[in-house]
């Protein structure tokens, strides 16, 4: 492993049995917590685009709140919060998806994105890939060219950068734990 992996992977706690028996959920509030490793993430998950036109940082509620407000600060470019449904006040365009554990909707508004505005899409893990491929979607929908998706970990075994590949998407990774 890289010192990159060791740190990101050092700080992330892993809860068995979590939310039910045989899951092993990656917790990243540790990660969140630990100041060195939270700003490696960030710097890591910003390295690719500095420099270039991101006009948006598209976050997924919850966790992609987090890291993805701090890349768009970094970015110097705008925050799109993508939320679970009902909690936009404004027009929304809203769309089902399948997570992990059981189905959802999850909304933006209307005119968060502009037509041909440069966006990347931030969260902190990619498992089946089903609310991402949701939030691209939107964001598509609207009129953004979406440059890449971007998570700290990756499940590879759950398919979800295949699943986004699939799209035509560019899939950035930080960490991977195989065999979950
Ligand atoms: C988790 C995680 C990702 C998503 C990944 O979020 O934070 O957003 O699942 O799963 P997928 O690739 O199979 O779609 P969760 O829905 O648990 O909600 P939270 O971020 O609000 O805790
Ligand atoms: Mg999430």
């Amino acid at each position: 492993h890289s010192s990159l992996e060791e740190t990101l992977l050092g700080s992330i706690r892993t809860i068995p049995d979590y939310p039910k028996p045989g899951v092993q959920f990656r917790d990243i509030t540790t990660l969140l917590g630990n100041a060195r490793a939270f700003r490696r993430a960030v710097d890591e998950l910003v390295h690719p685009y500095a420099g270039t036109k991101v006009e948006q940082v598209a976050g997924i509620e919850a966790r992609g709140f987090i890291l993805g407000g701090a890349v768009a600060h970094q970015l110097s470019a705008g925050f799109v919060p993508i939320r679970k449904k009902g909690k936009l006040p404004h027009h929304t365009v809203r769309i089902a998806y399948s997570l992990e554990y059981g189905i959802d909707e999850m909304e933006m508004h209307e005119d968060a994105v502009k037509p041909g505005q440069t966006v990347i899409l931030v969260d902190d893990l990619l498992a089946t890939g089903g609310t991402a491929e949701a939030a691209i979607k939107l964001l598509r929908q609207m009129g953004a060219e979406v440059v890449a998706a971007c998570f700290v970990i990756d499940l590879p075994d759950l398919g979800g950068r295949a699943k986004l590949e699939g799209m035509d998407v560019t899939v950035r990774t930080l960490v991977s734990y195989e065999g979950d």
